[in-house]
Formats: structure tokens, C-alpha cells, sequence
């Protein structure tokens, strides 16, 4: 009996591990988000009841223990130098004559790496097993954060047995060197099991935990949406993160993990540095894709003005470029001072700042009825952007800038889409000849009218008349999103003129319009009208976790959505929970439960649901279905005539496995599957450059030769 559980287990533990790298390192996810908390939720079963079968390296182990009171301190074996800072190239050249000096003679080529803006750990291995968390400290002596580091994805529990190597590293070259007997010269590792380091001791890894700008942009709405503050940027709320001292917060935090550097009992293994980073990778770390070889310090120049723009459009915040001399011979020559590498140095790029001039501050109502005001500025050009506006979040925050109408201010692009202040540039009061405002929060909303509150013990003022149009247009907005039905032609004009011309007055009414209806509204086409009525139809078949997202109820985001799907199955069963039932699910406290059933309890949103389920709105949970979701999120047009299938079935293929079908070509397409006879729609996805499928290939994508 155990045997068998234990088989189970591991095979649980072992497809969690893959859908793991699939997801946070590698970035393909194959399983809906659901499929991944049905397996990690028979995991947790079945480890409660055989709780000696736990494992420390089980990925149930991920989701934090129990808090400590403080972190035990760790004196670092090798010290954790950190950088030396550039800031011109006049500066890297000067770096560079330096280490040609240093290197008398022996040619040598760099590492060029961006410089992710997050906090550097060291992430320590004993038998395979991760062992130890630390943070930087001061370099020499570390906070150990073992159980917050655990919760962090895309570092391993366990290292694997066999590395996976890239094609790439076939020509990695192993030191010889006596202190580590087992790695002789080595041709080709795809299958040389010895390489694995089973006679070295402790496996350090280095590198750089940070948070993405959507899970910050996450939290931060959360944060919101509790009335609470707002964080200051991603780097903040990651180093913030990793000190706290109960796991289970950090786990829902989502933070990421760049890794850089290697030792294997110390030292570093490999001849250079781009081995290390190919080691890394082939290890299940993430080692950042845009890591470069440059032969000479021209192509490190290059590498640093090319990223100046392009980190603008990153999920994440880099400060600049580390640049690394690649061969460690010469590292280990070079040495360092007592606090930097001399074979590295960071090329700092300015900070996304910009001084300009605030004209006015206007008032935007979300979907919650919290009113935001917005500085409207002298347009500034700023990472790449012209910025014309920023947020100010709420009244508290233009306190404590001590910010005027009329001020000139400081703005900054870090985290967030839309800038924001950071600070007033007082002196420029003086310069300018004072021509300030006070501002102050308006007492009665600013698009329908309706009283203003703040209340006690919360940041943010709100709008309390429920059928407000701003929440409605919000609503919307939500409702349609990529993390709740999808329906993405409905686009923020075309809410406007919903809304406006009373053609929608809650979130139901999408599903009574008409075709007519849309082709009175303004820029709107047949086609895209059409397009529209489609997307809204097929929403109707949208996970239940997806719906209830989209039902916008404060405090129930995609996570809780997903726990309340799968704890009740059906909306139904939802709504009549009680306050009780609700407090008594796992991760859904006291405030979540009482919004939960306060927005149930309204009659104009029973009304909203009746008016859902009447159209045929999904209310069901779907039984978890055995097709792998190949095509998550990719977008699909049929054309022509296909020969093995009819339209209806080969859309339903692609649904089943995550994909959606539209009815026109646009940029968003993924795949065009072109029958015999394609028209238009094929030409148009050859000029788009889309990937065009004939019918072969398509069964192929399926599986199904
Ligand atoms: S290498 C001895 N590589 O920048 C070399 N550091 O300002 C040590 N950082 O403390 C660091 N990205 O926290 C390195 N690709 C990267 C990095 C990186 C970010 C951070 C790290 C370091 C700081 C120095």
C-alpha cells in the first residue's frame, strides 16, 4: 500500500518538477493553471496522509513553513564582492586598458550581462539538496532565508542527476585540476553522467532574486483594492520580500531568480564563465537569455547602448550591464580590492527620470469606485516614452510629497506603466515665481456625482453610488481581460460608447448585444463588429475561475478565483456560500469572505448572474481533461477548406487544448490552419508574417499523423 502512494508521489513530485521549469524557466507553460493546482493539490493530499513521506525536496515544500522569529546569520566562505560602477564608455575603455594591463599580454573576452535590479543571494547544494539561503549582507556575513528562497520557483530543490546540456555545450572544456578529481577533460557531456559532481561537497549558486513588473504591478493593485499603500518599486518589494519571516507570505509573492555565478566547493569548475552560465542552465537554473560573449570592448559599447532601449520592454528592471572578463584564469589573476572584482565592472545606466511640470491634477474612477487623482504634466520624453501623465494614487501620497498644482516634480518609470512622482523639486518654486495650488480631494465624484468616502483606516476615497459609469466602464474592462473571459476586440473606446449610449448597463448586457447595436457606435466595422459578437460568444465557455475573476468582487483576484473555483465547482454553490463556509477555505480569510458575500448578497449583482446564466454563461467547473494545453493562450484563424476535419471539429481540437479560434486575421493571430482554397484571410497572414499551418502540419501540431 505505501509502495504504491510512494510511487504516486514521486511521479506527482516529478511532473510538478517538470510543469515547474516548463512555466518559470523556460517560460511554455503545457497545463492550465488549474491542471497545475489539481496536482499539486492530490500532492498535498496525499503528504498529509502519509506525512512521512515528505521529502525536503518535495514542491509541496514551496509554499512556506512556519515563521521564525529571526534569521540566523551565515559568515560566507568566499566573500559576496558586489560591484564597481561605470557610467560612461569613456569609463569602460578605461576598465578595459586596465585589464589589458593586467592580463600582460594573454587575450582574453567578455561576459556582457544586464544587471537585473533585485537582491543577490547564494543559494547553497549538499548532496544534491538545497541546503541553505542567504542573503548578501554585507558581503561577508548573510541573513539565512532558507525557507523564503525554497518558495522561489525557478531555484532548484534538488539539482538533477544527469544535467540536461544544450547542444551548445558539447565543446565545454572541463579545468583539469587536482583539487577537483572528476572533472577531467571533457568532450562531450550530453550523456557523461561524471560530470555530475557527485565527489564535490557543497554546490554554491549566486545571483539576483528580483520580481517581475506584472507580479509587482499584481500586488500593488491588490494592495489597492485593501485600501492599503502602495509599493515603491519591484526591487523594494523583492528585498522587502525576502526579509520577512513567515514563508507563507513570501510564497504568494512571486519573486524570480536570475542565476550568475557558480563554485563547486568554492571554486569556480570551468574555464570560463559562459561554461558556468551553460552549466547553470543545463542545472534547471534561469540564467537571463540575453547574456552575450562580446570579443573586445567595442562590442560591450554596442551591448550597452542596444540595451538602453530594449530593457524598457522587459518584464523586469535592469540598471545597467555587468561585464565580466570570460576566462578565470584571469579572473583569479586580476583578484579583487577589498570590496570589487577588478574583472568586473557594473556600466550603471542613468535612472528613468525625468524633471517636468505638474498643470493639473484630474480625478479617475476605477473599477472599485476608488477615485485616483492623476497628474497631468508638461509631456516629458522618458524611457523611451513621452509621458503626459502620471499617477499620484491617493491623498495621502500628495501629502507626503507635499505636492502643489503648478509644481515642478521629478517623475520615474520603475515597475509601473505609468510613471510616477517622486518628488518636488522645491527650489524650483523660488526660480519659477510660485503660482501654486493646494488640491484637495472632491467631495462627489467627478463622473457620476455620487458621494465621496474615505474610509476610516483606508488610503483611498471611493465613489459610492453602485451604478456609477466610470465602475461600470472599469467593470468592463475587467470582465473582458486576458486573466477573466478574454474578449479582447473590446477594446477601452469601444466601452466608452457602451456605456455612454446606455447600450450596456452591468456586465450581463455584453451578451444582449447585437450586431446592430455595435454598428451604431462609432470606428466600428462590420468585420469588427462581428469579431466582437464572436470573442463575447465564445467567453461564454471560459473556466469558472476565469468568470469569477471577471465579476471584479474586491479582494478576489485570478488566485482566490482558482481556490473558490475548485473548492465549490459550480458558481451556484458559490453563491450561496455563508460567510462561515467561505472563512473556513484555506487562503480565504475574514475580509476576502465578507466581500465575497456582501457582493452576492446585492440584488442588482443576483441580477447580473441570472442575466449570465440565462445567456449560457459557463457556471461549471470543468472536470480536468487529459489534453495537455499545447496551445495556452495562441490565437487561430481557419481558412479554406479542410479535407479531415470539419471547421466546428477542428475548432473544438484547438479549444480543448487551450487555443482560440477568431473569425478575422489581425496582428494578434498566431497560427493561420489554411485549407485548400484559402483566400483573403491567407494573404493577409502572409503579409502579417503569421504562421500559416496546412493541414498537415496542423495534425501534426495536434498529434494526430
Ligand atoms: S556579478 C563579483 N552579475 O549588482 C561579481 N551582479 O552592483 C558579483 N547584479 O551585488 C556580482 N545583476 O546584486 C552580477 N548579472 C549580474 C548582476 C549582478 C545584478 C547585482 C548584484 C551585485 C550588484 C552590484
Amino acid at each position: 500500500m505505501v509502495n504504491h502512494i510512494k510511487t504516486e508521489l514521486e511521479k506527482l513530485r516529478k511532473e510538478i518538477n517538470y510543469h515547474n521549469e516548463r512555466y518559470y524557466v523556460l517560460s511554455a507553460p503545457e497545463i492550465s493553471d488549474y491542471e497545475y493546482d489539481q496536482l499539486i493539490n492530490r500532492l498535498k493530499e496525499l503528504e498529509s496522509q502519509h506525512p512521512e513521506l515528505i521529502t525536503p525536496d518535495s514542491p509541496s515544500q514551496r509554499v512556506g513553513g512556519r515563521p521564525v522569529t529571526s534569521f540566523d546569520s551565515y559568515q560566507f566562505k568566499r566573500q559576496m564582492l558586489s560591484l564597481d560602477n561605470t557610467y560612461s564608455e569613456d569609463d569602460l575603455r578605461e576598465w578595459d586598458r586596465r585589464c589589458q594591463k593586467l592580463a600582460i599580454n594573454r587575450s582574453y573576452s567578455f561576459v556582457a550581462e544586464l544587471k537585473i535590479d533585485g537582491l543577490s543571494i547564494s543559494a547553497m547544494y549538499e548532496d544534491s539538496l538545497l541546503i541553505r539561503g542567504v542573503t548578501r549582507g554585507d558581503g561577508e556575513v548573510g541573513d539565512v532565508v532558507t525557507e523564503n528562497i525554497r518558495t522561489i520557483r525557478s531555484i532548484p530543490l534538488r539539482l538533477p542527476e544527469k544535467p540536461k546540456f544544450p547542444l551548445s555545450s558539447k565543446n565545454i572544456q572541463i579545468v583539469e585540476n587536482d583539487s577537483l578529481p572528476l572533472f577531467a577533460s571533457i568532450e562531450n557531456l550530453e550523456d557523461d553522467e561524471s560530470l555530475w559532481p557527485k565527489a564535490v561537497q557543497e554546490i554554491e549558486v549566486r545571483g539576483e532574486v528580483f520580481m517581475s513588473n506584472t507580479s509587482f504591478r499584481k500586488i500593488n493593485q491588490e494592495q489597492e483594492e485593501k485600501g492599503l499603500a502602495r509599493y515603491a518599486n519591484p526591487r523594494n518589494l523583492a528585498s522587502g520580500t525576502m526579509k520577512l519571516l513567515d514563508s507563507q507570505v513570501v510564497a504568494t509573492r512571486k519573486l524570480d531568480f536570475f542565476s550568475y555565478d557558480l563554485y563547486f566547493d568554492g571554486e569556480k569548475p570551468f574555464e570560463t564563465h559562459w561554461q558556468a552560465l551553460e552549466w547553470l542552465r543545463a542545472a534547471g537554473f534561469n540564467v537571463n537569455e540575453h547574456s552575450q560573449i562580446c570579443e573586445n570592448i567595442d562590442e560591450v559599447i554596442k551591448f550597452c547602448r542596444e540595451w538602453d532601449e530594449k530593457r524598457n520592454h522587459l518584464d523586469y528592471e535592469t540598471d545597467g550591464v555587468v561585464i565580466k572578463i570570460n576566462q578565470i584564469a584571469l579572473q583569479e589573476d586580476f583578484g579583487s580590492t577589498t570590496k570589487f572584482p577588478r574583472w568586473a565592472v557594473a556600466f550603471k545606466y542613468p535612472p528613468r527620470q525625468a524633471e517636468t511640470k505638474v498643470n493639473a491634477i484630474t480625478i479617475q474612477v476605477g473599477r472599485t469606485g476608488a477615485l485616483t487623482p492623476v497628474a497631468e504634466l508638461t509631456p516629458v520624453l522618458l524611457a523611451g516614452t513621452t509621458v503626459s501623465r502620471a499617477s499620484l494614487h491617493n491623498e495621502d501620497e500628495i501629502i507626503r510629497l507635499g505636492l502643489k498644482i503648478g509644481d515642478w516634480v521629478m517623475v520615474e518609470k520603475s515597475g509601473e506603466i505609468i510613471p510616477k512622482v517622486v518628488k518636488v523639486l522645491v527650489d524650483k518654486r523660488l526660480e519659477n515665481g510660485a503660482d501654486l495650488e493646494d488640491f484637495s480631494m472632491p467631495k462627489n465624484c467627478p463622473v457620476c456625482g455620487g458621494l465621496v468616502v474615505r474610509p476610516v483606516g483606508e488610503a483611498v476615497s471611493r465613489c459610492t453610488n453602485e451604478s456609477c459609469n466610470a465602475k461600470l466602464k472599469e467593470a468592463l474592462l475587467h470582465f473582458s481581460s486576458r486573466d477573466a473571459m478574454q474578449i479582447d476586440e473590446l477594446g477601452e473606446k469601444i466601452v466608452e460608447q457602451l456605456v455612454d449610449k446606455k447600450l450596456v448597463s452591468d456586465l450581463a448586457g455584453l451578451y444582449y448585444l447585437k450586431l446592430s447595436d455595435l454598428l451604431s457606435l462609432e470606428r466600428v466595422g462590420k468585420k469588427s463588429a462581428q469579431n466582437l459578437l464572436d470573442q463575447i460568444e465564445q467567453s461564454k465557455k471560459r473556466e469558472l475561475s476565469e468568470l469569477i475573476t471577471g465579476l471584479g468582487i474586491r479582494h478576489v483576484g485570478e488566485r482566490k478565483a482558482r481556490v473558490l473555483a475548485n473548492h465549490f465547482g459550480s458558481l451556484n454553490k458559490l453563491i450561496l456560500a455563508s460567510r462561515e463556509e467561505l472563512t473556513d477555505i484555506f487562503e480565504i480569510g475574514n475580509t476576502v469572505a465578507t466581500a465575497i458575500f456582501n457582493w452576492f448578497s446585492l440584488e442588482s449583482n443576483r441580477e447580473i448572474i441570472n442575466k449570465l446564466h440565462q445567456a449560457g454563461v459557463n457556471f461549471e467547473q470543468a472536470t480536468s481533461s487529459t489534453v495537455a494545453k499545447i496551445f495556452a493562450g495562441k490565437q487561430f484563424v481557419l481558412t479554406g477548406k479542410l479535407i479531415t476535419f470539419t471547421r466546428e471539429e477542428a475548432q473544438k481540437l484547438i479549444e480543448e487544448r487551450g487555443g482560440r479560434v477568431n473569425s478575422s486575421v489581425s496582428k494578434k493571430t498566431d497560427y493561420v490552419v489554411a485549407g485548400s482554397d484559402a483566400g483573403s484571410k491567407l494573404e493577409k497572414a502572409q503579409t502579417l508574417g503569421i504562421t500559416i499551418l496546412d493541414e498537415s502540419l496542423f495534425r501534426e501540431m495536434l498529434d494526430l499523423k
